[in-house]
């Protein structure tokens, strides 16, 4: 560790001591909000502001909470203060008073600022900050010294914070707060804590705790402590005991064992008899579960030793299949697609499958067809539904696959009865699932499939709602050429079609990224693109959604089956954000499968500006006369969907080198 490292470890340490030295010491961090704007000398706002932190201190709730307005229109203030969980209230007021003080001489005259201490933070703005996640950017400090073994460490670090995600509202719900202390013998004892602002749903919490454990494990959680703090939730953990572990109420124990010693007998004799009664049920369940159990497990084991070792593709006979499928009844009929109908099976052993009849003129020879066969059942990927084999005679061409039972995504997501079933939750692990799927099919594989034809009725779920992607390699089978689509057989489905394709019959991958994007969209508002109805109008999806993206109404469309649920509106705006990126006219502007899981999984990625989507213009030219509205500017969507329209992380994150631009000015 050289001199820097040094020099960062004792300011560490200094910042948790400063506290305790003087009677205003600096923050530990502070954000002055240049970009704001500043309140004159002598201004109703700066009068307003200090009434109201002079309130602050002395109102402080028992959960060391607080927050309150003051002043009218647009000299109103608002201020939000909380204090550690674990602080007692007479050092949180006084901790309160000391931020008071400072945070107006450490950003002089601006109207929006944030500081945060060991044990309380204050924040003011002129916008409204109750109950709404702060777009401002987190900070992250971290003690320079590494853990003596990194990858357990940060192992640790990263379950204690599942940990704490689940536990912290576990109390009372204004108290959104909890700590633990590490139980593995394999590493030192971790301190950890989290906390939110009470103002703040549950699910919104929730959402930005996620995002923090998220920051952590990217900048510092390998590290011997570090800390993730934002204005809404934050997340620190150390190797010493930071937080007063005397202070938290312990989690409600065990109900005390009943006291009465009434020594009846007949009482304990009739209580031995039924416990003893129970002990035999029990074990002979136990034993008749046990064995059965390891009958299963044997031919679990059997079953894999065969996929190994066998070709993993098998070969059915025609009558086979044919009696799996009631001689393909229409009873079993699960659908028809472009290339044949599907049929479910049941084969004698009890396996599930569907079978793919595919339509007669495939005209491919038998060896080119099963070499086609062999090379598509090679791609296996959790998010791809798997072909089990084939089934080739005379002029009969069938698919086997796996049979998943929830069926396609377009009979849950369109069906007003049944698409309530689909919580944010779940749409949001489809959006993700299909986009992983799509990325192994471009880029993973070996064989760089394009799928084609990607909508929602080729999203297939299985019992658990996991979706996988369906009739990929289609084009492979049918013999297309990669590259340009030349025949009419793998035509697309109309609403999912890029321009370029539809068009000029030009394919490439992006337009698959168009697809997605189509679908993303279908999965937020809960409709069609090509029946896409608004009241009386009846427009396309694209449109709507871009229309309502500009105007900064991007709430209206979100599925009103969903936003019931406590999901993350942040969440949703992202994904519609990436859905409109990726249907976007330019196809050198959509991204690439890579990016749309990157920007998916990471928080921190921020996103460029969506151009108009294709087929925009046309019905721009029948319907509205917008054509000149300016792009969104991030204020204006900001207030009008009242959640901020970046990710709450900005991508803002605070290395070592940076502790000293946070530390006050
Ligand atoms: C800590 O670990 C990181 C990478 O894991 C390394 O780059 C750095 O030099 C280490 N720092 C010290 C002080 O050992
Ligand atoms: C606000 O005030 C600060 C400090 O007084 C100054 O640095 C900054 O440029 C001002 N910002 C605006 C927008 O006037
Ligand atoms: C603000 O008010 C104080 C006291 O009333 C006065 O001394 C000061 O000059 C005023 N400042 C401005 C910029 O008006
Ligand atoms: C402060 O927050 C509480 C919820 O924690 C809320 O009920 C109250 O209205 C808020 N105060 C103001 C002034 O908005
Ligand atoms: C907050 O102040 C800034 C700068 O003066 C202004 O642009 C913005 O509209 C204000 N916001 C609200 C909600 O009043
Ligand atoms: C830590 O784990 C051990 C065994 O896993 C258990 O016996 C012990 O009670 C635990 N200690 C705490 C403080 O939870
Ligand atoms: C820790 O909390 C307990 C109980 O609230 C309190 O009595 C004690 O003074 C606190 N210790 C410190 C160092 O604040």
């Amino acid at each position: 560790m050289g001199y820097r490292g040094w020099f960062l470890s004792v300011f560490y340490m200094l910042t948790n001591l400063v506290f305790l030295s003087v009677s205003q010491p600096s923050f530990t961090a502070c954000f002055c909000s240049k970009g704001v704007g500043n309140y004159t000398e002598n201004s109703t706002y700066q009068a307003n502001l200090k009434s109201l932190l002079s309130s602050l201190s002395s109102n402080i709730n028992p959960y060391g909470f607080y927050n309150s307005s003051f002043g009218q229109g647009l000299d109103r203030v608002n201020a939000i203060v909380l204090c550690r969980g674990d602080v007692d209230q007479e050092t949180c007021r006084v901790c309160v008073q000391n931020s008071a003080g400072k945070l107006t001489q450490v950003c002089p005259n601006e109207k929006e600022a944030v500081g945060w201490y060991d044990q309380c933070m204050l924040r003011y703005s002129n916008k409204s900050i109750f109950g709404v996640m702060s777009n401002l950017p987190p900070f992250t400090l971290q003690n320079p010294l590494n853990s003596t073994n990194p990858i357990l460490f940060s192992q640790e670090v990263s379950n204690l914070a599942t940990s704490l995600e689940n536990r912290i509202f576990s109390g009372n719900p204004d108290r959104k707060f909890a700590v633990e202390k590490s139980n593995n013998s394999n590493v030192e004892t971790i301190y950890a804590l989290m906390q939110c602002t009470p103002d703040i749903d549950p699910g919104t919490c929730n959402f930005c705790l996620r995002l923090t454990s998220n920051m952590m494990s990217q900048c510092c959680s390998w590290r011997q402590g570090a800390r993730v703090v934002g204005p809404s939730c934050s997340f620190r953990y150390e190797l010493i005991p930071f937080y007063n572990e005397s202070a938290i109420p312990s989690p409600p124990g065990p109900p005390p064992s009943p006291q009465g010693k009434k020594g009846n007998k007949t009482w304990i004799v009739i209580v031995c008899v039924i416990v003893a009664v129970v002990l035999v049920i029990l074990s002979v369940c136990i034993f008749i579960f046990t064995r059965k159990w390891q009958k299963r497990k044997k031919a679990a084991k059997l079953e894999e030793l065969e996929e190994i070792d066998g070709a993993e593709t098998v070969q059915y006979d025609f009558s086979t299949i044919r009696a799996a499928t009631n001689n393909f009844s229409a009873n079993d009929l699960l659908g028809k697609g472009g290339f044949g109908a599907v049929y479910k099976g049941t084969l004698s052993d009890g396996q599930m499958i569907a079978a793919k009849r595919l339509s007669k003129e495939s005209g491919q020879g038998e060896q080119e067809f099963r070499n086609e066969v062999l090379l598509v059942a090679k791609l296996q990927h959790k998010s791809l539904v798997r072909l089990l084999g084939f089934c080739l005679e005379k002029t009969e061409r069938l698919l086997i696959y796996e049979f998943l039972s929830n069926g396609s995504l377009d009979k849950l997501l369109f069906d007003p009865l049944k698409s309530s079933e689909l919580d944010w939750d779940r749409r949001y692990r489809i959006v993700e699932s299909v986009a992983k799927g799509l990325l192994y099919l471009h880029e993973d594989s070996r064989l760089k499939i394009i799928h084609r034809d990607l909508k929602a009725s080729n999203i297939l779920l299985d019992e658990d709602m996991n979706a996988k992607i369906s009739d990929f390699g289609m084009a492979r089978l049918f013999h297309a050429d990669e590259s340009v689509a030349n025949t009419n057989r793998i035509a697309g489905t109309y609403g999912y079609m890029a321009p370029e394709y539809a068009l000029h019959g030009l394919f490439s991958i992006k337009s698959d990224v168009f697809s997605y994007g189509v679908l993303v969209l279908e999965i937020i508002s809960g409709q069609k693109n090509s029946y896409f109805r608004d009241g009386q109008t009846v427009e396309d999806l694209l449109s709507f959604a871009w229309k309502n993206w500009l105007g900064g109404t991007a709430l209206k469309i979100i599925d009103p089956a969903i936003t019931a649920s406590s999901g993350s509106i942040q969440n949703i705006i992202r994904c519609i954000h990436i859905g409109l990126l990726c249907v976007q006219d330019d196809i050198t502007k959509r991204p690439t499968m890579a990016s749309v899981v990157l920007m998916l999984q990471s928080f921190s990625v921020s996103l460029p500006k969506p151009s108009e989507p294709a087929f925009f213009a046309q019905s721009r030219s029948i319907g509205s006369d917008k054509s000149d509205t300016p792009l969104l500017s991030e204020d204006s969507r900001t207030r009008s969907t009242a959640t901020p329209s970046q990710p709450a992380v900005a991508s803002q994150s605070v290395n070592e080198a940076s502790i000293s631009d946070l530390d006050p000015r």
